[in-house]
């Protein structure tokens, strides 16, 4: 096991560090940005479907839920086709209105997890194509499904997913890039120039691994607390959910992830000097409404912990602590701003004492409902 972890403490901490080779693995043969080639072979057979459909309907649990939120915002606006992201749980017992003109993506690293696998059932048994993007090879999902695309990232043994999440999230993102190409929403230039933004995606995930003695120093600091708030806009809303639920996974802190405007309509009540609230807090179009977000919960003497881009000085300013990331453009950003919430949780749960591979009352593959 010891050689498994290949010289790291946790599989978690081996699968942090593996993302700017998972995603990399994930890019290869589909992705050349400077000849504009983006192929996804298990596209091939069902492009028309995918091209012509009238909604898109992403289901899946947990993380890969998480992933899917992500998707949902990358397909709207480079392909402008409506999207619904479900928990497969609740899709599946719903009497969902659905059909052949609906492309379903289902989402799982393991490829096991029962509530999704129903959910395809059903939304097969009522005539829509069905799309899975999967990390295990063989398993249930992907046997299930019309078509699909693995994501690559390699075996995933920690509970908590980390290297699955930013390869999922890597899958769905060539796939708006390839609808909105196709679609003519998307125009050459752009498609192009995001194409290389993503293809340098990898590098900035390693730079943003640098932050990790920066980030231990601030887990010290916050280990003991009893709760957390995470908080993001656009793109980075699901990173907050990501982060709350990784850090509740590993180290039992009661944690919510929150978009950052909806603090007003109520958790803005918890905060006092206890709470720690974590934003992420990247150069986007919602940066502004961020900073006064962050502003409004220093009023209250929250600490804030922000996840901002290099060179940010108004965020610096008002914060108790930053942990600095590579400028991205705003559709990638969670593939990067992940990972210092990934890292932090880990060590939190570290110093905790808890079991970090293997959390209690979790498995890593959910096959009952
Ligand atoms: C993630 O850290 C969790 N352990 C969990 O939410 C997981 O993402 C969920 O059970 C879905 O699993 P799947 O991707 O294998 O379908």
């Amino acid at each position: 096991e010891a050689i498994e972890k290949g010289g790291y403490e946790h599989f978690m901490m081996k699968e942090i560090y593996e993302q700017p080779k998972s995603i990399a693995d994930c890019l290869r043969g589909r992705l050349d940005a400077k000849s504009g080639r983006l192929v996804l072979g298990g596209l091939r057979d069902y492009m028309n479907k995918f091209q012509n459909a009238e909604r898109i309907i992403i289901t899946a649990c947990g993380t890969s839920w998480h992933a899917g939120l992500v998707a949902e915002y990358l397909f709207e606006e480079f392909a402008r086709v409506p999207v619904e992201v479900e928990y497969a749980s609740e899709f599946r017992y719903r009497n969902p209105v659905i059909g052949e003109k609906d492309f379903v993506i289902a989402i799982s690293q393991s490829g096991e997890t029962a509530d999704t696998l129903a959910a395809i059932e059903l939304a097969k048994s009522k005539g829509a194509t069905i799309f899975g993007v999967c990390n295990v090879v063989g398993s249930s999902i992907p046997r299930a499904t019309h078509a699909g695309s693995y994501t690559h990232a390699g075996p995933e043994i920690g509970v908590a997913s980390t290297k699955a999440f930013t390869a999922q999230i890597s899958v769905l993102a060539m796939m708006a890039l390839k609808l909105g190409y196709q679609r003519g929403t998307l125009p050459e230039s752009r498609y192009i120039q995001l194409l290389h933004e993503l293809e340098a995606i990898p590098g900035k995930v390693e730079r943003a691994l640098k932050s990790n003695e920066a980030i231990k120093y601030i887990a010290e600091e916050y280990k003991d607390v009893r709760n957390a708030l995470y908080l993001g806009r656009g793109y980075n809303f699901p990173v907050a959910l990501e982060g709350a639920l990784k850090l509740k996974e590993i180290s039992y802190i009661h944690a919510e992830g929150y978009p950052a405007a909806e603090m007003k309509h109520g958790p803005i009540a918890l905060i006092d000097e206890e709470m720690p609230v974590f934003f992420i807090a990247t150069k986007d179009s919602s940066y502004e409404k961020v900073v006064s977000n962050i502003q409004e919960v220093k009023a209250r003497k929250g600490k804030v912990i922000a996840v901002v881009t290099e060179g940010d000085t108004q965020v610096k300013a008002i914060a108790d602590h930053v942990i600095e990331i590579p400028e991205t453009h705003e559709a990638f950003a969670p593939l990067v701003a992940v990972v210092p919430l990934q890292l932090l949780s880990y060590h939190i749960a570290v110093m905790r004492g808890c079991n970090v591979d293997q959390p209690r009352n979790l498995a890593k593959s959910v096959t009952v409902e």
